[in-house]
């Protein structure tokens, strides 16, 4: 599909009433983000916030994009890294937007991965009550998910993503040719989470990425597809639960390990990311489903083979260095913000592409598989 007057090569739209915008993914988009811009958001200024590594690969480009569609433009440029979710760095973006003397009508631009993408449109969702948004992500992880839905916020020391807004974009540009500037392992880590839109309902997706997945992590049509069918997967879940009151739920398939291994590491990039976390969160997911006979043992065999194969951890035995016992793993599953109430509350499936929300997960069982999880 084509754009007018654009090189994409796909559009996703969210459907969303009168809030609806689209996702376009292709090559040299960044080149072209000026006059896209200058076309959705007549007339407005931009205040750019990014970190400083995509700054020195791809602000230039986008600056000079800018310049040519005459848009005004300021950089804010933070440090990188998930420490910069935070109070300190929220208040330094703000200012910058205020300094910058941007109004109501004016936008913010968000150059980089997830935290970038989460921070300022933070600081678009509370500046002057709300002020234009768009999205430039710049890792597969971004493109894939934290980019689309419009969830932003910030980490507080106790816990990640506590405190933030439902700000939706009024457009997405995901340059695919950012992704080969990224380091390899980021680059898997996102496809964790591609992979999940597969395991979550769309098995021809998965079986598509079984025999894909090379060329994927290649680039070229087969990358720009699997970002385009991720997106249309959130963008479906979005707009049918905006909120996370229901479905959106499923979107956390593999999160609930996933977090609580993330948490039980200290969040120490070195020893696990987020989407590592993710890939034995969703590997764990799958085996606990086939323990409790609602999934057969060979799709749960099946997922492992097929992430273990793109260079993803799978068993909880792939992280390196001390981790703490069934009941220490407990406490942080139960600190999981997806616990309501007390119940435990998890994604589990019945079989590829058929994940569902259980509620009333029984903990003692739960107990018995970690504990043998922790010994494999
Ligand atoms: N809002 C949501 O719905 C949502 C969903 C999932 C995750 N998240 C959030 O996303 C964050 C993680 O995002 P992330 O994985 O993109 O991390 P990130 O933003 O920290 O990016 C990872 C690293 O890659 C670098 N980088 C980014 N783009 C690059 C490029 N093109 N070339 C080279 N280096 C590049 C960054 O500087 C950073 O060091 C977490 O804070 C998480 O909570 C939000
Ligand atoms: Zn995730």
């Amino acid at each position: 599909m084509t754009n007018a007057g654009s090189r994409a090569s796909e559009r996703v739209e969210v459907g969303l009433g009168e809030r609806a915008y689209d996702i376009l993914i292709g090559g040299g988009l960044i080149a072209e983000a000026g006059l896209l811009l200058a076309e959705r958001l007549k007339g407005a200024a931009v205040a750019v916030i990014t970190d400083e590594t995509v700054a020195g690969l791809h602000l230039d480009t986008l600056a000079s994009s800018l310049d040519a569609a005459g848009v005004r433009h300021v950089p804010i440029v933070l440090p990188a890294g998930e420490r910069t979710k935070s109070f300190a760095h929220l208040e330094q973006a703000v200012d910058g937007v205020l300094a910058a003397k941007l109004e109501r009508r004016d936008a913010v631009v968000a150059l980089g991965g997830g935290v970038v993408g989460d921070l300022a449109g933070f600081v678009a969702g509370i500046v002057r009550r709300g002020m234009d948004f768009v999205q430039i992500p710049t890792t597969l992880l971004a493109q894939v998910d934290s980019s689309v839905g419009g969830k932003t916020g910030i980490n507080t020391a106790r816990g990640k993503n506590l405190v933030g807004v439902f700000h939706q974009p009024r457009l997405v540009l995901a340059d695919t040719d950012t992704l080969d500037t990224l380091p390899p392992r980021e680059f898997r880590a996102g496809y964790a989470e591609v992979a999940k839109y597969g395991l979550i309902d769309r098995p021809d997706f998965f079986a598509w990425l079984e025999a894909n997945w090379r060329e994927v992590f290649d680039g070229g049509p087969a990358r720009t597809r699997a970002i385009a069918e991720s997106c249309r997967a959130k963008a479906e879940v979005v707009a049918r639960d905006e909120f996370e009151t229901g479905d959106r739920a499923l979107l956390n398939l593999g999160h609930t390990f996933g977090h609580a291994l993330e948490a039980a590491v200290t969040y120490d990039p070195q020893r696990l990311v987020h989407g590592e976390g993710v890939a034995i969160g969703m590997a764990l997911a799958h085996r606990f489903s086939a323990r409790l006979n609602l999934a057969s043992p060979d799709d749960a065999a099946r997922v492992e083979a097929h992430l273990r194969l793109a260079g993803l951890p799978v068993r909880i035995r792939d992280i390196a260095g001390e981790l703490p016992d069934a009941d220490g793993l407990m406490t942080y599953i139960a600190q999981d913000k997806k616990v309501s109430r007390g119940a435990l509350t998890f994604i589990l499936t019945r079989g590829i592409g058929r994940s569902f929300v259980a509620r009333d997960v029984p903990s003692s069982e739960l107990r018995t598989f970690l504990r043998e999880m922790l010994e494999q």
